[in-house]
């Protein structure tokens, strides 16, 4: 029998890459472990995991909303509302009943395409949000938006010669998932000096670039807010991007999953590619997406999403279900969290207040955290941040000397994956280095969730780290 290797496998997976969940989330694992040895001589005594936008994750702070947990408990085990009478509000009780009557068992394989009633919950809260009709039959629930953005890659895909338009910066989830199915990405930069602003031309150039190395532009990926940058769009870009998918033949796939994460409401608003398309009348074909793991819910790892598909036809649409059927379903528990986010409780339902009172909460955390960290890093030598508006990050520039570059690169480092390491190193600080989503030549950032607890300790040793840093290696 011959030994299975690397080389006998599918050679697109080696190509993958995450950085997300790279090299320094690895070695900060490993610190993890190493801390609970009382001598591990470690300088630091907890490790701070700012590199992932995992809200719930142990050591961050975003608490779970108990609506939904409660519902969850209630549909997870029907019989609690009896044994524990009067501990459940009367309106979860209800939601509970009702979805546990349609779903029967949250142990059985659903509908492929998602729970009827919760899509039908879906489309009333797009069509609420947007002031347009959705239709639940355009709408697929998903096990969170990953699965739906990786379904649009491998049916766009017709590989050896066609890609995708993706942001750079951008979520690693599009090149990863690219380089999987052996699709080509066609970067279009953002524009940090204008608040990491997105400009037709910038795509319009990747399109060139495109064509003239022969390669078939299949979709445009938008991501508003930004992940890692931040940036909410406005009405105006979002128009001409509409009309310029309808000029390039494009599929819109609009990554909608932070349109909860505002920090300056009174300036920035999200507005749905949903909404703007419906107003246009415009013909693109648009696929939104939209999860249950960000805004104030922050359930990653229950799984739960949706997309909704706008401008289809019914010959697509049903291929899209053969291929989810595939999957046999999305995860109940996830559908049922989705539920939850589009139907919270609405004013005067006894739940509603502790629901208010929460989510209030987590967006002032957020948007305080974020507006200080900013702040402070903007106050460092060699750094400039764009203060964020929306989603969970903030991705600051780091000037590199000519030195640091040369000792990163002796020791086959990024110079920018050399500074997080070194300040994972020194603080416990988990960030990810800005190689990961793709920069100009020459630049260099990283990314650092604004989800940490505690922002005076923590931006305080990020501090002491980058000047000792400056004045090790200089500006
Ligand atoms: C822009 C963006 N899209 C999609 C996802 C995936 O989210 P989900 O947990 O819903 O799969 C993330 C997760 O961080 C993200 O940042």
């Amino acid at each position: 029998m011959r030994t299975l290797t690397v080389d006998s496998l599918n050679p697109a997976i080696k190509n993958v890459q995450y950085a997300v969940r790279g090299e320094l989330a690895i070695k900060a694992e490993k610190y993890r472990v190493d801390l609970k040895d009382a001598n591990h001589g470690l300088p630091f005594d907890k490790v701070i995991s700012s590199n992932i936008g995992n809200p719930q994750q142990k050591g961050l702070d975003q608490p779970p909303i108990t609506f939904t947990r409660q519902v969850a408990a209630l549909t997870e085990w029907p019989a609690l509302a009896d044994l524990a009478p009067g501990v459940f509000p009367k309106d979860v009780v209800a939601r509970a009943k009702e979805l546990s009557e349609e779903i029967g068992s949250i142990g059985a394989y659903s509908h492929s395409q998602g729970v009827p009633l919760i899509r039908k919950s879906v489309a009333k809260f797009i069509e609420e949000r947007d002031g347009y009709p959705s239709d639940p039959n355009q709408i697929f629930l998903t096990a969170g938006a990953s699965a739906g953005v990786t379904l649009f890659i491998n049916m766009l895909i017709t590989p050896p010669n066609s890609g995708i338009l993706i942001p750079i910066p951008q979520y690693p989830l599009y090149t990863a998932t690219l380089a999987q199915y052996n699709g080509i990405g066609l970067p279009y930069y953002l524009d940090e000096s204008s608040g990491w602003s997105t400009s037709v031309a910038s795509i319009e150039a990747a399109l060139e670039k495109a064509q003239k190395e022969g390669v078939a532009a299949k979709a445009l990926v938008i991501i508003n807010p930004g992940n890692p940058t931040g940036a909410v769009l406005d009405e105006t870009t979002q128009e001409e991007l509409v009309k310029l998918c309808e000029k390039h033949s494009l599929v819109l796939l609009a990554d909608e999953v932070y349109q909860a994460n505002l920090h300056q409401p009174e300036k920035y608003t999200f507005t749905s590619f949903k909404k703007v398309v419906s107003r246009l009348q415009s013909p693109v074909p648009l696929v939104s997406f939209h999860s249950i793991s960000k805004g104030v819910s922050g359930e990653c790892g229950r799984r739960g999403g949706y997309f909704e598909c706008t401008n289809f036809s019914e010959e697509i649409i049903a291929l899209i279900y053969k291929m989810v059927s595939i999957g046999l379903c999305p995860p109940v528990s996830g559908q049922i969290g989705v539920d939850c986010m589009v139907r919270p409780p609405k004013a005067g339902d006894e739940s509603y207040e502790l629901w208010k009172k929460e989510t209030d909460t987590t967006h002032a955390a957020l948007k305080s955290r974020t507006r200080t960290m900013a702040a402070r890093l903007n106050a460092l030598p060699g750094v400039f941040c764009v203060d964020s508006p929306g989603a969970l990050y903030l991705f600051p520039q780091i000037t590199l000397s000519a030195k640091v570059q040369e000792v990163a690169r002796a020791a086959g480092k990024e110079p920018d994956a050399f500074y997080s390491l070194a300040l994972l190193d020194e603080t416990g600080i988990c960030v990810v280095p800005g190689s990961g989503f793709g920069q100009k030549e020459g630049e260099w950032h990283y990314r650092l969730t604004c989800l940490c607890p505690g922002v005076d300790e923590y931006v305080g040793k990020l501090e002491k780290f980058h000047k000792g840093f400056v004045e090790k290696y200089g500006l």
